[in-house]
């Protein structure tokens, strides 16, 4: 096991309430012990109506708190409903899940996540880019292929790339307790790392985590994939528990 840093990311997708506080206070109370032990970076991305309560009363260096999706203009406008990354950072966000297929699945596309990059990296927030095929795609074969158009046309060669983070979530693999073969994994992960070094022409490695089931059972057969950077948890990370325990038996 090495000792680079891990993102050990939760995603609470429609989930939480005020009272949901002491699950980000079990968490960070682990983190400010493990910190010690093992180079690992937690953050837990909650729904709008919790990131300024929860960041007020946390207080805290060992835990970041960022949002799940934002508007692509910029600050204030004629947007009913809608939240910009202006508001999401004064609101206590540093972190942002952009490009989810949960909203790819009702009609964002690459395109309106550029524009939601843009905004949100104007903001100084971090963004978590989730790319990923459906099963019909992987199928046919096509999944770097998808991959490869995802990266392109939501990215921006002139982007502070080092505000942005992978999360490689397969469609198929989200909520449904089914995980990549761990050898298909190793590979997609490269991919992602080869892809991003020859589209931006950098030699700087992205940081590429995964996503879709983890649970604490299943963390401990990604353990050997030495290129994942770490984990975008979705259902195990409104559970204090289940969060802690992925993170323990990672390093088990
Ligand atoms: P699950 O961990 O519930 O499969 O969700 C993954 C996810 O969508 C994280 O963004």
């Amino acid at each position: 096991m090495t000792n680079k840093l891990k993102y050990f990311i939760g995603n609470w997708k429609m989930f939480g309430d005020i009272g949901s506080f002491k699950i980000i206070y079990k968490i960070n109370q682990f983190s400010s012990k493990y910190r010690k032990l093992y180079k690992i970076k937690i953050v837990l991305c909650v729904p709008n109506t919790l990131i300024y309560f929860f960041k007020k009363k946390l207080k805290s260096k060992h835990l970041s708190l960022g949002v799940q999706n934002c508007h692509y203009h910029q600050e204030s406008g004629p947007f009913t409903g809608s939240i910009s990354a202006t508001m999401l950072k004064n609101a206590g966000a540093e972190y942002v899940i952009l490009g989810h297929s949960e909203n790819r699945s009702e009609g964002e596309t690459n395109n309106l996540i550029r524009k939601k990059i843009t905004s949100a990296l104007n903001q100084k927030l971090n963004v978590i880019f989730c790319i990923g095929e459906t099963y019909k795609e992987k199928n046919k074969g096509n999944t770097f292929s998808i991959l490869r158009k995802q990266i392109k046309n939501s990215l921006k060669k002139n982007f502070s790339l080092n505000k942005i983070i992978f999360a490689y979530e397969p469609v198929w693999a989200i909520g449904t307790n089914k995980i990549p073969k761990i050898k298909e994994l190793k590979n997609t992960i490269k991919f992602i790392k080869n892809e991003f070094k020859k589209i931006f022409k950098t030699k700087k490695s992205a940081i590429v985590l995964y996503g879709g089931s983890v649970n604490p059972k299943n963390i401990c057969l990604f353990s050997s994939i030495s290129e994942i950077d770490g984990f975008l948890i979705g259902g195990a990370s409104q559970s204090s528990k289940k969060f802690i325990d992925i993170i323990k038996n990672y390093y088990k």
